[in-house]
């Protein structure tokens, strides 16, 4: 059976710590017109490549993204060549800057607003950093707040506060490297807080005020919204990786064990354990397999978890966006699967909580029920806000403009 050609395709790939995921989308209609995404082709492999959100073995990070490739591309019956990449990591650093321009001719044009977002990005950063994005979060035309798009309106005084992402220059361009060596070209490097975000909030809560915490293998990464923008960014180095070693080291099991008891049969409350029945445990070396019930696993689990959403609160409330989130915290990623944590959120953040699962994209259902493929669902819907057909949101039609130039540098460099 031959292949099709891919240009009019969607690609995403979420090179996470835990695992490659590789989709492929087409735009499809819908009835309001904006065009919906269909997924018809989705590739996973484990990762090995990666420690916490970075690269730190190539070889196998092009194997497992080769690998999660090649899956998708067999089920779409397509050859991809160029896709949206997600990049995290604790080198990722956020801050929120302001920019002013004079408006000339007394109606502020296109080209205001691109000089205004270049003010406000004209910062002085490290040298081994480089901009991933500028977001605008609102515009203030002559001291008149919360202006989405100024064009066309009467003014002498332009203001844009925008929210910038920065990251290492060496995390950056060895992902490129990794993604280019499985013949692929990298379209966008897109934060995968900003894509697991677009892919399980609702507009009212990002107008709200709102919090979404991704758990993944390696990081936690948040990004907190109000008033429809982006207003703070952080990566919190503790995530499933560390439960899975913490029960390793507690119960003295290889950690590929650890890893599926925890998925099997892990519970972050063991006040929620019901059924405490006994797990097997396979030992190192010659040991004998031990018996262990469900409510010591919990309680393993538990001071781990309650670290890293205390480790939230602090960020949030550092950054002084903890009273914005009156819409509460949405959690996804892999670890959102875990039974128990959202009341152990709610507990320790004392806002409502709800899970977080991928939506605005049909085609294939696994998708649409796992939390583990929020940061790959994002990336299609970054892409498709690429798309010069159909709506675009002001935010990403800047972020695009921009991650596009920061892009075009970065590939000047290798
Ligand atoms: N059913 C489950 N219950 C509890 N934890 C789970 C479950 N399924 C997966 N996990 C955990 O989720 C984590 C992987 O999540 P995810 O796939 O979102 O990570 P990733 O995107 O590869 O990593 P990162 O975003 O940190 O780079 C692992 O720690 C894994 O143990
Ligand atoms: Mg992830």
């Amino acid at each position: 059976m031959s292949r099709r050609a891919t240009a009019e395709y969607l690609v995403s790939l979420d090179v996470g710590t835990s695992k490659v995921a590789a989709m492929i989308g087409e735009l499809v209609a819908s009835p309001n017109g904006t065009g919906r995404v269909r997924v018809i082709g989705l590739g996973t492999a484990p990762m090995r490549g990666l420690k916490k959100g970075v690269v730190v073995n190539i070889e196998h990070t092009v194997d497992s993204i080769r690998r999660a490739v090649e899956a998708a591309e067999l089920m779409a019956n397509c050859r991809v060549r160029a896709a949206h990449v997600g990049i995290t990591g604790s080198h990722i650093k956020s801050l929120n800057s302001v920019g002013v321009v004079p408006i000339r001719h007394r109606e502020i044009s296109e080209r205001d607003v691109e000089a205004v977002i270049e003010a406000a990005s004209a910062l002085a950063i490290p040298a081994d950093q480089q901009v991933l994005h500028v977001v605008p979060q609102e515009y203030v035309v002559d001291g008149q707040e919360g202006i989405h798009d100024p064009v066309g309106m009467s003014a002498v005084r332009l203001e844009a506060k925008v929210h910038m992402v920065t990251g290492t220059l060496s995390a950056a361009q060895n992902l490129y490297k990794c993604v280019e060596r499985c013949g692929l070209t990298v379209e966008k490097l897109v934060l995968q807080h900003l894509a697991s975000s677009d892919a399980v909030l609702s507009p009212d809560e990002r107008d709200l005020g709102v919090c979404v915490i991704d758990i993944g293998g390696g990081t936690t990464d948040i990004a907190v919204f109000k008033g429809g923008s982006i207003r703070h960014t952080a990566v919190v180095p503790i995530a499933g990786d560390l439960v899975t070693s913490d029960i390793a080291v507690a119960f003295r099991t290889p950690a590929q064990h650890a890893e599926q008891i925890k998925i099997k049969y892990g519970c972050a409350l063991p006040e929620l354990v019901q059924n405490d029945a006994l797990i097997e445990v396979p030992s190192v070396g010659e040991t004998p397999p031990r018996r262990l019930s469900r409510q010591m696993l919990a309680e393993v689990m538990r001071p781990r978890l309650e670290e890293l959403f205390r480790y939230v609160r602090k960020e949030l409330h550092r950054a002084d966006v903890y009273d914005l989130i009156a819409g509460g915290v949405v959690i996804t990623g892999g670890v959102a699967q875990t039974p128990g944590i959202l009341e152990l959120a709610e507990e320790v953040l004392e806002v409502a909580v709800r899970l977080g699962l991928p939506h605005d994209v049909e085609g294939i259902e696994e998708i649409t029920r796992s939390p583990a493929y929020s940061t790959g669902v994002g990336l299609l819907l970054f892409a498709k806000q690429q798309k010069p057909v159909g709506t675009r949101s002001l935010s990403h039609a800047s972020v695009g403009n921009w991650a596009g130039k920061v892009q075009g540098w970065l590939k000047g460099h290798f």
